[in-house]
């Protein structure tokens, strides 16, 4: 494999204040195909991804949860590293902001900037909430309130750092100009354009009102403004601004895969930063869409509504994480936003991986085991047929690599399905059912099977930044356990003979779609209702939410309980049964009517705690004889023994109903 040199590619660093959801997953899904497609292309990949941890939202999040900051993103990174572990994320570094090594180069990236002159102390003056210690704008406002906790606002003033984002404004812009493949799509950079037009203003770099944040160097009463911490992790965790091996090596990195709504810091500030330190830019940012429920960004809040499941953890489990790594990335147009439904994703995992791969590789094992006693067998014949089969598959790399180029994940893996799909029809086309009934088409035969066997094998080099494990999967049943995946392999036709295919597991189950969405629906409610019960204050709202279904007997009609009729009553006189040590007998005035009621609860009470109460009876029960003597119906008790007993304040002979 020859060595094209390096590829350093990041996805944003996220914020560990609470679980991702599968609009973060989208965009650590995207970095990980490419940077496994690089790395199957020969390059030396350093792949970047990592955990946003400081600034005033995370030090009240974890004061609400009464543990330190330090406590509160160590607990969430944790569940993010998990989450990425689960689906087999191939990152070379994870950075915190938190880490010694990150903070300490933060640190002089700023120093440089200063150096430069381009940090300045002012004042920033803004509407303040005392409340929450934030600034707002007069528009951020609601109903001239502060947005977060609805409280009154008031003039304010705070002293400050600032950075001279004003110097750079025609400097970017000349970047983009020289350098349009800086930032993409080009919509992004038309929007980024005409921000810039409408003039930049310093920005402040400083914050000196909370103390979660890195320590200005020499002003620690003053902590770094968040996104400058942030942004700065793509550099750090090389090693750099200094000379450091790793940094040497990948910087600047070939792109940051960043969300649209942070395009604006990635290619605004981040490159003014970078010129103000005399560091290198990156070579591109490129700027996806965001997945939408009903229309809206998925997010914490709207996940909490409840109706569908963006749990990426839940959805592995049920359907694999090849499965859901395909749908991200066959089912949305980078740059576009796309709406997610649980729907749509189960469709395009029956068709699509059940329908067309899964059933093109287990008709092929099933064949070559049928008609080829399991060996591939080497073509001899060949005809049109065969050749435009052929033709598809080893010009598909090409076209892939081509559409990676343009991170077209969804056009790549389309082209990967023509591959599949030719195979499919090709098996209809040449019906082998049919040739293996005439022996003098058994050369014919072996050339259909060798060259469904060389397609898949082609598939399962092709597939395999997107989903290696259903490479792999595919690569063993067809007898290639042995064989590395080369990417340059899938140009060619003639590879496979005498592997020893064997019939595995069906790849992908066909999902019965209807009852699936039923179940995700189920667990969706109940993932919205703990949310909700979390975040309410309320305790009967909280109750409410928690309610879980007791188990209960079959139910029952109206008219069930209708034959039932209770009586309110009063003990007159209640004695020992005397010849059963659990049983007292109870003499019950009911209105006009005394009757004996015998009950099973002599553990629990005293034949004196029992008389004056005033109880519940069914009255209509069949009378029971109990040792001897006569019960004429039954007292209501609760627990259960009988430990408690019914009471009410009625008087004696109400009806119960
Ligand atoms: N911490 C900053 C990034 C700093 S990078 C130097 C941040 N974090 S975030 O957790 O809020 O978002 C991280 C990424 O997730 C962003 O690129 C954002 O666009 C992406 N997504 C969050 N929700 C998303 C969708 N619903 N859809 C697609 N991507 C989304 O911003």
């Amino acid at each position: 494999m020859s060595n094209k040199g390096t590829y350093y590619i990041t996805t944003p660093i996220y914020y560990p204040s609470s679980n991702l959801h599968i609009g973060h997953t989208y965009c650590t899904v995207m970095a990980d195909a490419m940077a496994r497609f690089k790395r199957l292309q020969g390059y030396d990949v350093h792949f970047l991804t990592g955990t946003d941890e400081h600034g005033q939202k995370i030090q009240t999040k974890a004061q609400e949860a009464g543990v330190t900051p330090q406590e509160y993103v160590d607990e969430v990174v944790a569940g993010i590293k998990d989450l990425w572990k689960t689906m087999e994320i191939s990152y070379d570094d994870f950075i915190r902001t938190t880490e010694p090594r990150h903070m300490e180069r933060v640190q002089k990236i700023w120093k440089r900037m200063y150096d430069k002159g381009d940090i300045y102390k002012g004042a920033y003056e803004g509407l303040y909430c005392k409340e929450c210690e934030s600034f707002w704008t007069e528009s951020q406002l609601v109903n001239g309130c502060c947005p977060d906790c609805g409280r009154p606002v008031e003039h304010a003033s705070e002293e400050a750092y600032f950075f001279k984002l004003s110097n750079y404004a025609d400097r970017i812009l000349q970047l983009y100009d020289e350098h349009p493949e800086f930032l993409e799509p080009e919509t992004r950079r038309n929007e980024m354009r005409n921000f810039i037009n409408q003039g930049l203003e310093d920005l402040c770099v400083s914050r000196c009102t909370f103390d979660w944040g890195i320590p200005v160097p020499n002003d620690p009463k003053h902590v770094m403004y968040v996104w400058v911490d942030a942004l700065s992790n793509y550099v750090t965790a090389l090693g750099g601004p200094d000379d450091a091996e790793e940094y040497n090596k990948y910087w600047p990195a070939d792109v940051h895969l960043v969300g649209k709504e942070i395009v604006r810091f990635h290619s605004i500030i981040w490159p003014a930063m970078l010129m103000s330190a005399d560091l290198p830019l990156p070579k591109k940012v490129l700027g996806h869409g965001w997945l939408l429920l009903g229309g809206e960004k998925v997010s914490k809040s709207k996940a909490a509504k409840g109706m569908d499941v963006v749990d990426p953890v839940i959805l592995i489990e049920r359907y694999g994480i090849d499965a859901l790594k395909y749908f991200l990335l066959r089912e949305y147009t980078f740059g576009q936003d796309g709406n997610f439904t649980n729907e749509v994703m189960l469709k395009r995992i029956n068709f699509d991986l059940a329908n067309d791969l899964g059933n093109l590789l287990s008709r092929t094992v099933s064949m070559i085991e049928k008609y080829c006693g399991g060996v591939v067998p080497a073509a001899t014949t060949h005809d049109e047929i065969d050749e435009d089969l052929k033709n598809i598959a080893v010009s598909a790399a090409a076209k892939v690599s081509e559409e990676m180029d343009k991170f077209a994940f969804n056009m790549a893996l389309e082209r990967i399905w023509t591959v599949v799909r030719r195979a499919n029809k090709y098996i209809d086309e040449k019906a082998p059912w049919i040739l293996a009934k005439d022996k003098s088409k058994k050369a014919e035969l072996d050339t259909v099977m060798n060259h469904l066997a060389e397609t898949l094998r082609i598939v399962s080099i092709l597939i395999y930044p997107f989903m290696h494990t259903t490479s792999d999967k595919i690569r063993k049943q067809l007898g290639l356990w042995y064989a590395d995946v080369v990417w340059e392999d899938a140009e060619t036709f003639e590879m496979m003979y005498q592997e020893q295919v064997k019939k595995g597991e069906q790849i992908f189950p066909r999902l019965d779609v209807e009852k699936e969405l039923e179940e995700l629906t189920k667990i969706a409610q109940e993932e919205a209702k703990k949310k909700a019960a979390a975040a309410t204050q309320d305790p009967v709202e909280k109750a409410i939410l928690n309610s879980v279904p007791l188990e209960l007997k079959d139910e029952i009609v109206y008219e069930d309980f209708d034959k039932m009729d209770f009586r309110v009553g009063t003990i007159l006189k209640c004695e020992k049964h005397p010849k059963a040590d659990k049983l007292l007998v109870s003499q019950v005035k009911m209105g006009t009517e005394v009757r004996q009621i015998i009950s099973g609860v002599a553990e629990n009470f005293t034949p004196e705690e029992m008389v004056g109460k005033k109880v519940v009876v069914l009255a209509n029960l069949k009378p029971r004889m109990l040792r001897g003597m006569e019960s004429y119906g039954m007292l209501l008790f609760a627990g259960d023994h009988g430990n408690y007993v019914i009471t009410t304040d009625a008087p004696d002979g109400e009806v119960v109903n």
